[in-house]
C-alpha cells in the first residue's frame, strides 16, 4: 500500500492534515495513446568513477555512473523508475528537477515519501507530458549527495522527432551536457565523457546545458551564432540569433542552444577555463583549428528577460489571488552550541518558516528579495514559474518560464504561478548548502 506522508521529516511537524487522496498525488498508470512504458532501475551506490581527464574520484552514483543513467524518452511515454539504495547511508530519493510530476512522485523526503535507506526501494511512475531538458537528483542531504554524484539527465523529445525518418534523425547532433564540479574541477561532458565531437558542416546541433552545481556558471559558445531556444525545458517564443554573448546559467538551470554546424570549429567554454569545455569540429578539421576564445569574460551577458518576442502567457500574472514576499538573508544562529550561519527566509530558517497556503486554481505571485551578499537560485517544485519583472523592470521578451532563477545580491524578482498541481511543494534556494542551512519552505494546496 502506498502512502503519502505529510510531515514526519526530522524536526518537522507538518501543519497539513488535508484530506488529499493518495491516488490523486501518485503518478499516471498508463502512457498516453501511442506512448511507451519505459522502465528503469536506478541503484544508488558508492563507486570509483573516472573523469574525462583520467582522474579517478570516489563518487556516490546511480548504477555506478556519474551522471546516472540518462533517461531519454518521447513525450507521452510512461516513465517507471525503481530506485534502490545499496550503501548510501544518508538515504536517497529521486527528485525530477523542473518536471511537474504529481506530488507523490516528487521525491521530497519526509514530505512526499520516506527516504530510501540502504536495502530499501521506491518506485516512481509518471507520464512524460512536457518536452524539454530536465534532470534528476537525490533530495536527501542533497548538499552532499548531488555534489558527490547522485544526479542524471532527463530529456523528453517531441513525438515528431521519433517519427521523422531515421536518416534525418541521424543527421542531428543532440548533446546533453551537465556542468558539474568534482573536487574543484568543473567538467562539461555528456554521458560518454567525450569533450570532442565531429560532425559534417551544416548539421543541426542542439546543446542541452544543465548546471548541476550549487553556484552559477558563466559559459560562452565561440565560433558560431546560435539561438537559446529553451530555458529550463520550456521553449522561448521566436528567440533571435546571438553571438559572442555570456551565458549565465543558474544553479539547477538549463539552456538549449541551437545552431547549424559551421565549416569551422566551435567551442563551448567556461569564462575562466578556456582549456576545458567541449569542442565541436566539422568533418576534416584538425584540432589546431579551434576558435580563439580568450576574450569571453568581456562578452556582454545575454539578458533572458529581454530576449525573444512577447506572446500571450496562459494566465494573467497581474491578477494574483495570493501574494507572498520572500526576503532572503543570512543570520548567525547557534548550532550545537557554536555560532554558525543560517540562511533565512523572512528572518527564519527551515523548519520554522511558515508554510505558504493557497487554493487550487489560484494565481500566486511571489516577490523574492535578496538582502544578502550571496546569489540565491530560487527554485519551486512542481510548477513552471513565469518571470514578471526584475528590479521593477518588466520582462519584455518571450514569456520566460524558469524553475530556478538567480536572485543576485540586492535584486527583487516578481514571479507568478498558476496553482494547478495540488500537493506539498518545496520552495527553496538551489544553492543546496543554503537550503541545508535553512533556506527552504513549503507551498501547500489540495
Ligand atoms: Cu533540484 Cu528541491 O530541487
Ligand atoms: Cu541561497
Amino acid at each position: 500500500a502506498e502512502s503519502v506522508a505529510t510531515g514526519g521529516g526530522p524536526g518537522r511537524s507538518s501543519s497539513s492534515g488535508a484530506a488529499v487522496s493518495v491516488a490523486d498525488l501518485r503518478g499516471a498508470g498508463a502512457p498516453a495513446p501511442g506512448g511507451t512504458r519505459r522502465q528503469y532501475a536506478l541503484t544508488a551506490q558508492t563507486a570509483t568513477v573516472r573523469l574525462p581527464s583520467g582522474r579517478e574520484i570516489q563518487a556516490w552514483t546511480y548504477n555506478g555512473q556519474v551522471p546516472g543513467p540518462p533517461i531519454t524518452v518521447t513525450v507521452g511515454d510512461l516513465i517507471e523508475v525503481t530506485l534502490r539504495n545499496t550503501d548510501i547511508d544518508d538515504g536517497v530519493t529521486l527528485h525530477w528537477h523542473g518536471y511537474d510530476v504529481p506530488c507523490g512522485e516528487d521525491g521530497a523526503p519526509g514530505v512526499t515519501q520516506d527516504v530510501v535507506a540502504p536495502g530499501e526501494e521506491f518506485v516512481y511512475h509518471f507520464r512524460a507530458d512536457q518536452v524539454g531538458t530536465y534532470w534528476y537528483h537525490t533530495h536527501q542531504a542533497s548538499h552532499r549527495g548531488v555534489r558527490k554524484g547522485l544526479y542524471g539527465t532527463l530529456v523528453v523529445t517531441p513525438r515528431d522527432t521519433q517519427q521523422a525518418d531515421e536518416a534525418a534523425t541521424a543527421k542531428q547532433l543532440d548533446l546533453t551536457l551537465p556542468v558539474h564540479t568534482f573536487d574543484g574541477t568543473v567538467v562539461i561532458a555528456g554521458q560518454d565523457g567525450r569533450t570532442e565531437h565531429t560532425t559534417p558542416a551544416g548539421t543541426p546541433v542542439r546543446l542541452r546545458l544543465i548546471n548541476t552545481d550549487s553556484d552559477p556558471h558563466r559559459l560562452a559558445l565561440a565560433g558560431t551564432p546560435f539561438r537559446v531556444t529553451a530555458v529550463d525545458g520550456r521553449d522561448l517564443n521566436q528567440p533571435g540569433e546571438v553571438r559572442e554573448v555570456g551565458l549565465r546559467l543558474p544553479a539547477g538551470g538549463r539552456y538549449d542552444l541551437v545552431f547549424a554546424m559551421p565549416d569551422t570549429a566551435v567551442a563551448l567554454v567556461l569564462d575562466n577555463d578556456h582549456d576545458g569545455g567541449v569542442r565541436l569540429r566539422p568533418d576534416g578539421a584538425a584540432a589546431g583549428e579551434d576558435p580563439a576564445v580568450e576574450d569571453t569574460s568581456g562578452w556582454p551577458e545575454l539578458d533572458l528577460l529581454h530576449y525573444g518576442e512577447p506572446a500571450v502567457a496562459p494566465f494573467d500574472a497581474s491578477k494574483a489571488d495570493r501574494h507572498f514576499t520572500i526576503v532572503l538573508d543570512r543570520a548567525v544562529a547557534m548550532v550545537d552550541g557554536a555560532p554558525a550561519y543560517a540562511q533565512t527566509v523572512n528572518g527564519r530558517g527551515h523548519p520554522s518558516i511558515p508554510d505558504q497556503l493557497v487554493a487550487k486554481g489560484d494565481i500566486v505571485r511571489f516577490t523574492v528579495v535578496n538582502r544578502s551578499l550571496e546569489t540565491h537560485p530560487w527554485h519551486l517544485h512542481g510548477h513552471p514559474v513565469l518571470i514578471v519583472s526584475r528590479d521593477g523592470k518588466p520582462s519584455s521578451g518571450s514569456p520566460l518560464w524558469m524553475d530556478t532563477f538567480d536572485v543576485r545580491p540586492g535584486q527583487v524578482w516578481e514571479v507568478a504561478i498558476a496553482a494547478t498541481n495540488p500537493g506539498i511543494w518545496m520552495n527553496h534556494c538551489h544553492n543546496l548548502p543554503h537550503a541545508h542551512q535553512g533556506m527552504m519552505l513549503q507551498l501547500h494546496y489540495d
